[in-house]
């Protein structure tokens, strides 16, 4: 039975600490990566109820710095389901100390698989989007597939429908 984006949603809110940071005092990339990893993995984990594995990062925009002391909140959720894999969507954001006020610093799209215990791909549920944003993650993300796979050497560029649909109609 199909799922919505929102039975995925998965949700970290800490602390940015001096031993997560960089010399100019801001989250060092790696930690941050980390993070929104570990929320996507938990994301495709709730849609899946099977073993998954991190295929592919396809896309980070560190767009702003984010302090120590930030209280930080990472949200994923599964914006399209394939046959065994999904793509998932992280948006990160920090709160203002006095009004709380909250902005979005940074966003990814990570690509998981399920899979079994001998690590063989599996089938998942389909994704059904309810909200405008999610409809509108969900219509791209075979474009973004195929640009990952491309990118992989899974796919050749001929056989990318759904980009050359982009650039040639
Ligand atoms: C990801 C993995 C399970 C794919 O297994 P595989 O035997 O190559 O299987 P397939 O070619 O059938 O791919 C399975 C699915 O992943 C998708 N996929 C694989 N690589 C991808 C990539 N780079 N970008 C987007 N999708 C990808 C395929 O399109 C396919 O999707 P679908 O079933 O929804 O159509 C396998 O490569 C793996 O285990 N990788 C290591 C994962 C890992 O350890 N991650 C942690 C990082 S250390």
């Amino acid at each position: 039975m199909a799922k919505t984006p929102k039975e995925s949603l998965t949700i970290f809110t800490d602390i940015v600490l001096p031993g997560e940071s960089n010399p100019l005092g801001n989250l060092f990339g790696g930690e941050l990566l980390a993070r929104m990893d570990r929320a996507c993995s938990i994301a495709a984990r709730r849609h899946s109820h099977e073993i998954v594995v991190t295929a592919s990062v396809n896309h980070v925009a560190f767009n702003n710095a984010v302090p120590v002391g930030s209280v930080m909140t990472i949200e994923a959720k599964v914006s399209r389901a394939f046959r065994s894999s999904m793509e998932i969507y992280v948006d990160v954001w920090v709160e203002d100390r006095e009004s709380q006020v909250r902005s979005k610093v940074n966003e990814g799209i990570y690509t998981f698989v399920a899979v079994d215990k001998a690590g063989k791909p599996v089938i998942v549920p389909q994704l059904e989007p309810e909200t405008t944003l999610e409809k509108e993650r969900y219509e791209g993300a075979l474009r973004r597939k195929q640009l990952s796979l491309i990118l992989s050497g899974r796919m050749k560029p001929t056989d990318a429908s759904e980009l050359r649909k982009l650039f040639i109609g």
